[in-house]
């Protein structure tokens, strides 16, 4: 991202009902997601979008590191839903199909999700997705949904061992895109897709998220914190959990992990 974004174009742009409703930016944060929680812990409103033009810290799920250096989108988005604990997962396919689909229809890629919350082209990283929820009472008090989009990135941007699973919309494209555009289009999808989540409920945003997928009915590798199995992606349950069926038929939910392919 350049070092300051068009904020008034955006707000003058922006067409949502309220997500990005109050847009910040910042030069340099350690994450955006500690930012947002930050500013949802003093009662920051719903749709509260926070940016940064480069992260210190930036984190991925299970503790990982992300890498965020300038050129890259990297934003938060306060939401406060109105979901059970269990149900949050749902908002991370929101934003994933969101990303996939101004991806794909806006950009012209051929983009392809990945569970649980990755996008690639051309099976290289080019978007994570970072869902954080804080709860009160057994009740969700908020959530933060954190974004990294490799936008104006070349391949020097990435240290050499991610060079080879990771890519950038400069990479792909040939051209650098202006931050500000792309954000408005990605606020516009997702504002679009909650409502939708809120009126019709998850079945139909989880099976457009599935037609953007590659690995449903492929052999899989699943690494999760607690073990390590190998079988055919089956399908994503409604409650996000991958389903796979191990080699001896039994076929087992999954919550968290990666998936990749066998390595034999
Ligand atoms: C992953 O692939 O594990 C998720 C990566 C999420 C990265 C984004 S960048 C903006 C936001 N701030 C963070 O610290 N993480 C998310």
């Amino acid at each position: 991202m350049a070092a300051k974004m068009k904020l008034n174009w955006l707000q003058d742009n922006l067409r949502t009902k309220y997500l990005g409703r109050s847009i910040l930016f910042s030069r340099k944060v350690n994450s955006t997601n500690d930012w947002a929680k930050k500013l949802a812990r003093y009662g920051a409103q719903a749709g509260t979008t926070v940016v940064a033009a480069t992260q210190t810290k930036g984190h991925g799920r299970l503790g990982r590191e992300w890498i965020s250096p300038a050129g890259g989108l990297w934003f938060s988005i306060i939401l406060r839903p109105k979901l059970l604990p269990s149900e949050v997962v749902r908002l991370t396919f929101v934003a994933g199909l969101a990303v996939a689909k101004v991806l794909d229809k806006v950009l012209g890629l051929d983009v392809e999700t990945k569970w649980p919350n990755d996008l690639l082209i051309k099976g290289r990283k080019i978007c994570g997705i970072l869902t954080e929820m804080n709860t009160k009472d057994e009740n969700v008090n908020f959530v933060v949904i954190g974004i990294g989009v490799n936008m104006n990135l070349d391949a020097n941007a990435f240290p050499r061992k991610l060079r080879q699973q990771t890519t950038s919309l400069e990479i792909e494209l040939g051209r650098r895109i202006r931050s500000e555009e792309l954000l408005k289009n990605l606020l516009q999808e997702m504002d679009t897709l909650f409502e939708h989540l809120k009126e019709e409920g998850f079945d139909s945003i989880l099976g457009a998220w599935k037609q953007y997928t590659r690995f449903l009915g492929h052999r899989v590798e699943v690494t999760s914190p607690a073990n390590h199995s190998t079988g055919v992606a089956l399908d994503v349950d409604c409650d996000g959990s991958l389903l796979l069926k191990l080699d001896d038929g039994e076929i087992r939910r999954i919550t968290v992990g990666d998936i990749s392919s066998p390595t034999r």
